[in-house]
């Protein structure tokens, strides 16, 4: 039996036990121990509590010192784009002097852009090491649990690609089937014509879920529907990408097909955030991406006000958020959500979890697989306060040290 003690941390701070996805009020339920002590064995949180209660322990135990530190549930990244090459530096530097992010769309960069570099990089064999380098990044960040979607490959050989390097690299794929249209498809329903019948039947062995970028320029509500509905025939859990620019039905159509979760939400009014509501779809609100492409933000207040479940996710990808942190996310969420700090904790933890159909993960309690992230902070709220600081001291996954600064 191999075990962790992590012991004399300043705080330990988790999502109280609540079904989840947590809503309304049960957001913001968050527990916190003062001088507190985490015991993993066998890769599963054993033990939580003050270090007054912690009872002696017999046999061998690895100690890590806690002081100055508090920890947190590993961070779940429940929506990023890592499957890619390239990069996209050209455009920000067009769209930082006034370019828009749906013109250079519309004029075969943005998306495209990436599909062509990403093409090159699954020929060369190159792609899995970029997918690693992603993931690394993240992991420094505090996230030891991530959803990656293809999308940027749009032909068979680089969408299957990119959900095994996904795969490999630790994450949970999504095959992003429908992201934009490829130069090589006369239109939309040719393009999903080959998706569906030659993609999708090996990204099925692939991935968990299916994803879609319901918006004009991209696919609209029948053309999601009619791929999600397939995908959905293939065991597949559904995601929308949807209300980023345009209210185009992505809300009604999660909410039909019952998709795990509907993403950004920029454009969503109060009727998208009432029927959210009512729904058991999640709203996984993405604030970095509105914040680089210079977006409202989506309304989040409102929709945990209205009782909504909401996560909170990077959408880390090369054009609208070339952004791995979760802490910085969480900084945004209090800072231009309305959020507070316990929300943005659980919003990034257990309920974006929940998303991932991972149902244990994203809380500091006995049994849960032992996936933590002590911060350099006197206060574990210091996660969200400390705007784009080095917080991340160290990150446990399994029970075993991950990453030390
Ligand atoms: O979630 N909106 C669509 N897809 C991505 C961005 C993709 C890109 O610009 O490369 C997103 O923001
Ligand atoms: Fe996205």
């Amino acid at each position: 039996m191999t075990r962790l003690l992590v012991r004399d941390l300043a705080q330990l701070a988790t999502p109280a036990r609540a079904p989840a996805p947590l809503r309304g009020r049960a957001l913001g339920d968050v527990e916190v121990t003062e001088d507190a002590y985490v015991l993993c064995e066998d890769g599963r949180v054993s033990a939580t509590g003050p270090m007054s209660a912690l009872a002696p322990l017999a046999g061998d135990v690895l100690e890590l010192d806690g002081r100055g530190l508090c920890a947190v549930p590993g961070l779940v990244d429940c929506h990023t784009h890592p499957a890619w090459a390239g990069d996209r530096v050209h455009e920000f530097s067009l769209r930082a002097r006034g370019a828009s992010y749906e013109e250079l769309h519309a004029a075969g960069g943005g998306i495209l852009t990436t599909v062509e570099a990403t093409r090159a990089a699954a020929r060369e064999g190159t792609l899995d090491e970029r997918v690693k380098t992603h993931a690394g990044w993240m992991l420094r960040s505090g996230t030891t649990t991530w959803e990656g979607k293809s999308g940027y490959g749009l032909d068979r050989e680089t969408e299957l690609a990119s959900l095994r390097a996904v795969r490999d690299a630790g994450g949970i794929p999504t095959w992003l089937g429908a992201h934009a249209v490829p130069p090589e498809s006369d239109d939309a329903e040719a393009y999903l014509d080959y998706a569906l019948a030659e993609v999708l039947p090996e990204a099925a062995e692939l991935a968990r879920a299916a994803d879609v970028f319901l918006e004009r320029g991209a696919f609209d509500a029948a053309q999601a529907r009619r791929y999600l509905a397939a995908c959905k025939d293939a065991g597949l859990a559904l995601r929308l990408h949807a209300d980023q620019f345009t209210e185009a039905g992505g809300i009604a159509l999660a909410i039909e097909l019952g998709a795990r979760s509907v993403d950004h939400l920029e454009a969503t009014g109060p009727d998208g955030v009432a029927a959210l509501a009512r729904s058991d779809v999640v709203g996984v609100l993405l604030p970095a991406s509105a914040l680089v492409l210079g977006r409202p933000m989506p309304p989040a207040r409102a929709l945990v006000d209205a009782g909504a479940a909401i996560a909170l996710a990077t959408d880390f990808n090369p054009g609208s958020s070339f952004c791995e942190s979760l802490p910085l996310v969480c900084a945004l969420a209090c800072t231009q959500l309305g959020l507070a700090p316990e929300e943005a904790l659980s919003a990034a933890t257990v309920n974006a979890a929940h998303v991932l159909g991972e149902p244990d993960r994203g809380r500091l309690a006995p049994g849960a697989p032992a996936d933590l992230v002590l911060l350099d902070a006197p206060d574990w709220r210091y996660l969200a306060y400390h705007l784009g600081g080095d917080l991340v001291a160290t990150v446990i996954r399994g029970g075993e040290i991950a990453w030390r600064r």
